[in-house]
């Protein structure tokens, strides 16, 4: 469904992706790992369309997808429709000033009648059970809060393709722990879920394949997850797991002490 073929971006002379290489299939789950500035954001910011390529081609279920055509508004619309995209920073994603008119902006941009875009927008409060916030500013919500309005306006246009940026950050250990199953509950429901993330227990418990960046911004790792974080040396390598980690490498049951999801 995707294809990333020798791929290349700088932003204005600094290297963030280098020759990346990367097919990905309908309803997989992948993890994206990788250290401080190894280049995930960007190349989640590549699929979704919000930067192209300096050099190589990403075609997504066939078709190249170019800045020329995500000018076309037709063909934006379309693609945003069939691939969401939750960021980091839920502040850069909501703009309206109340949480309905938030999650009914993208149904309303598909042209869909008011009829349909309330019942979409409620289905979507129920989904996260946050009808209490229908008509808070979201500028007034809580962090955590923030993200799952965010999560509800992508999932209002029922995208093929979910992609999230560190969903887990400044979220609370019961929130997280919801997230993760409801992650995986979109994905066994067909969801190809592709998810950035620097935690390792939530790698391995929502993914099963994860892709490891490198500090070179190249891709030096593509395995089933679990075998990926069996290779403490690898992980070691590249700056995601520390001194402290490594010393505890020989228990036999091994626990990612460096994060406390
Ligand atoms: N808007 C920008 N302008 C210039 N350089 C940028 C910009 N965004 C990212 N970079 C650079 O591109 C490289 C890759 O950044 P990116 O945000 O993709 O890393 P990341 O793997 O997501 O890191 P993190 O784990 O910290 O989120 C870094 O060297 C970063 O400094
Ligand atoms: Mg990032």
């Amino acid at each position: 469904m995707i294809e990333i073929k020798e791929v290349t971006y700088s932003y204005s002379g600094v290297n963030a992706l280098n020759n990346i290489n990367l097919n990905i299939s309908r309803g997989e789950a992948i993890a994206l790992m990788g250290p401080n500035g190894s280049g995930k954001s960007t190349l989640l910011k590549l699929l979704n369309g919000i930067i192209s390529p300096d050099t190589g081609v990403y075609k997504f279920d066939n078709e190249e997808i170019t800045h020329k055509k995500l000018q076309d508004s037709k063909f934006s619309k379309l693609f945003h429709q069939r691939i969401g995209f939750v960021f980091q920073n839920s502040d850069t994603q909501l703009f309206c000033a109340d949480v309905f008119d938030e999650i009914a902006f993208g149904p309303r941009q598909m042209g869909m009648n008011e009829g349909e875009v309330e019942k979409r927008v409620n289905d979507c409060l129920s989904l996260l059970n946050i009808q209490s916030f229908k008509h808070r500013p979201p500028y007034h919500l809580s962090g955590g809060e923030k993200r799952k309005v965010a999560l509800a306006c992508v999932l209002s246009l029922n995208p093929e393709v979910l992609i999230l940026d560190e969903p887990m950050n400044g979220l609370d250990p019961r929130t997280q722990r919801w997230l993760a199953e409801f992650l995986v509950s979109l994905n066994k429901a067909g969801k190809t879920l592709i998810t950035s993330t620097h935690n390792l227990e939530l790698a391995q418990e929502i993914s099963g394949r994860a892709i490891l960046f490198s500090e070179e911004h190249s891709i030096v790792a593509d395995r089933p997850t679990v075998k990926l974080l069996e290779d403490i040396k690898l992980l070691k390598e590249v700056n995601l797991v520390d001194e402290y980690y490594h010393r505890h490498e020989g228990n036999e049951h091994t626990h990612f002490h460096t994060h406390n999801f």
